[in-house]
């Protein structure tokens, strides 16, 4: 009978110690899938990690807490409904977001990706830290309609969340900094750069058409000298042309209050431009082709039109139709399948 009993004893131990063992290699494994590749073609980062270093744990808090709904003030609205992951991290249905109670924004949303590269932002830059970004979700009467602090007061009462915080930083406790931290950290890690242009230029084996090569020949010519670098874009603020009358939405002057300006708004990047329609702050333009027609013979003139839209007294850039088809193919180059499908940053 005891012999027996240790026998059972025996094999239970065993097991245990197989379970555990197995269970340690696969705890190592998406440990090791887990880490924040720097591109080789991408300019030096922005933000500072050193002063929130990313851990699987923060990530996994941060992404609990970017799709979860209770960050509004009835529990409709995630970060996630409008920053979806297959467009890139944003909101494709609606020229201007869409919040709680239905109500509209002023802007089209912006996708969240590549933000360790970015200093300013928001369409008009008025946000310089990742960090103090979503508040202002958080807070708005159209977007998620609650108070930072009440939402800290509702995690508390939760199961789950003193335990990722815990998890993430040490302990249960719950504040201000350890949130926004946390939700950098999940947002820090949307890196998008493994498009087929990016295994083009780093000689990856990605192979681009004829067509798609005489496009980026174009691109550089015509665009680039906003739309610069790997990430598509110079950082800077302009005003392209999309309006003349700047009364609903002046840009950077909003954050500025210089006249000179009023229109100007960030250039963004084209990465994954063909899952991010509508474009423009405005979301006013529904495709590419639109977005073409516009620079070659849409171009508003004003006085803070960017002076590259007004050489001589001529407005926009000259392309012919096959040049602009040219550009659109190249464009769709810069879609990366393997970020809009990575499982790790879905809901
Ligand atoms: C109702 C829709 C909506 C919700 C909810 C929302 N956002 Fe946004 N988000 C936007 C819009 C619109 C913009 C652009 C705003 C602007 O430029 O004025 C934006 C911009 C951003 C940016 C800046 C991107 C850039 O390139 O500058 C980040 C980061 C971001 N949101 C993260 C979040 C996080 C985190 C949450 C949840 C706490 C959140 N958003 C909730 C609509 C939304
Ligand atoms: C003078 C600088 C400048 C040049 C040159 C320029 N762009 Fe832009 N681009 C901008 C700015 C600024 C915006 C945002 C304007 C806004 O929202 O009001 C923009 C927006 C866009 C968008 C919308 C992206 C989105 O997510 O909404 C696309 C697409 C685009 N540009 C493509 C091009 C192409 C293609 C060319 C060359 C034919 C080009 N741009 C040349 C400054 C420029």
């Amino acid at each position: 009978m005891s012999r027996k009993f240790i026998y059972i004893l025996l094999i239970l131990f065993t097991a245990f110690v197989l379970s555990s063992c197995t269970k340690e290699e696969t705890k190592t494994e998406p440990e090791q899938e887990f880490k924040l590749v720097i591109p080789s073609n991408f300019p030096a980062p922005e933000y500072d990690l050193e002063s929130n270093p990313i851990t699987k744990e923060g990530f996994e808090l941060g992404k609990m807490i970017f799709y979860d709904p209770i960050l509004s003030r009835d529990s409709t609205i995630a970060c996630g409904n409008c920053h979806i992951q297959y467009s890139a991290f944003t909101q494709t249905d609606h020229s201007v977001s869409h919040g709680i109670d239905n109500l509209l924004g002023k802007r089209n949303s912006l996708p969240v990706m590549n933000m360790l590269w970015q200093k300013n932002f928001f369409w008009d830059g008025g946000v310089h830290n990742l960090d103090l970004v979503p508040i202002n979700a958080i807070e708005s009467p159209v977007e998620m309609d609650e108070t930072a602090s009440h939402v800290f007061e509702k995690l508390r009462k939760t199961e789950r969340y003193p335990r990722l915080f815990k998890n993430a930083f040490g302990t249960e406790e719950i504040n201000s900094q350890r949130f926004f931290k946390a939700l950098s950290q999940f947002m820090l890690m949307l890196v998008s750069a493994n498009s087929r242009y990016d295994k083009y230029v780093r000689g990856e084996g990605g192979q681009l058409s004829a067509d798609e090569l005489e496009g980026l020949q174009l691109f550089k010519e015509k665009c680039s000298s906003c739309h610069s670098t790997d990430l598509f874009t110079d950082h800077s603020f302009r005003n392209n042309g999309i309006k003349n009358d700047f009364k609903h939405d002046p840009g950077l002057a909003l954050i500025t209050y210089i006249p000179a300006d009023s229109g100007k708004f960030r250039v963004p990047s084209l990465r994954n431009v063909l899952q991010t329609a509508p474009y423009m702050h405005d979301g006013s333009l529904d495709n590419l082709e639109s977005v073409l027609d516009h620079y070659t013979n849409g171009v508003k003139l004003s006085s803070t039109l960017d002076p590259s839209l007004n050489v001589n007294g001529t407005l926009g850039i000259a392309l012919t139709e096959t040049e602009k088809t040219k550009i659109i193919s190249f464009l769709g180059t810069l879609t990366d399948e393997e970020f809009l499908k990575d499982k790790r940053f879905s809901e």
